[in-house]
């Protein structure tokens, strides 16, 4: 299938929300996509040795951080620059987006819209005996009693990563940082908000967007 134009796409989700799963479904569902991650463009160019990758390993050895500047030219820069992609990692910032907007618009934003409570049931589900190690999974492999280990009937933990008070933390974040890029997107009138609660829901709605937008009419 010919694409009726180039799509150049960014996906925006809070951790746990799927979005890996969703790049990989539709890079195979629309081979015409191609993945650009700023991280392995970057640990590729190291690598390679390139001047860009010298330059940019010399500022990290030194715990400085990659200029934006630095990263554009990595996206901008790459050997087979795709015409139709979704890129990974970047950007991030407001300020960003508008450095990369001067050199390629991006032409369609997802942000994936799962409720917190439903991530939450999904990721925090594990719970340990500590003396021996057993782990349970409350969702599809729960104790016996709860809240009680199946063998010994002592009380299981939770892990730190675990904890719904972690991850209600780290999605505010997200929410937080995220929020502002959103906001810029929207402006251009790109931006496009999927809802759904699991990834299988959430992927026939996203490949059908793909196709009124880009697929041949
Ligand atoms: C619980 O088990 C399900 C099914 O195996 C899995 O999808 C989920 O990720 C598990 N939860 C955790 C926290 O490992
Ligand atoms: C998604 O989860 C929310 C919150 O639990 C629930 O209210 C809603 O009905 C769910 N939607 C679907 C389609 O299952």
């Amino acid at each position: 299938m010919q694409l009726r134009k180039a799509a150049r796409i960014i996906l925006v989700g809070a951790p746990g929300v799927g979005k890996g799963t969703q790049s990989e479904r539709m890079l195979k569902r629309f081979p015409q996509l191609a993945s650009i991650s700023s991280g392995d463009l970057l640990r590729d160019n190291v690598r390679r040795r390139t001047p860009l990758g010298i330059q940019a390993e010399s500022l990290m050895k030194a715990g400085a951080l990659v200029p934006d500047s630095t990263i554009l030219r990595l996206i901008t820069n790459d050997d087979q620059p795709s015409a139709s992609f979704i890129l990974d990692g970047f950007p991030r910032t407001v300020d960003q987006a508008i450095q990369l907007d001067k050199l390629i618009p991006i032409n369609l934003v997802v942000q994936f819209n799962t409720p917190t409570s439903v991530i939450l049931d999904r990721i925090c589900n594990r719970w340990i005996h500590a003396p021996s190690g057993r782990v349970y999974n409350t969702t599809f492999n729960a104790p016996k009693v709860d809240g009680k280990d199946d063998i010994t009937g002592e009380i299981l933990v939770q892990r730190d990563d675990d904890k719904p008070e972690t991850w209600m933390a780290r999605l505010k974040k997200f929410e937080e940082t995220s929020q502002p890029l959103l906001a810029h997107y929207d402006k251009l009138g790109v931006l496009w908000r999927v809802d759904g609660n699991s990834s299988d829901e959430i992927s026939p709605k996203l490949f059908d967007e793909f196709n009124k937008r880009f697929g041949k009419a």
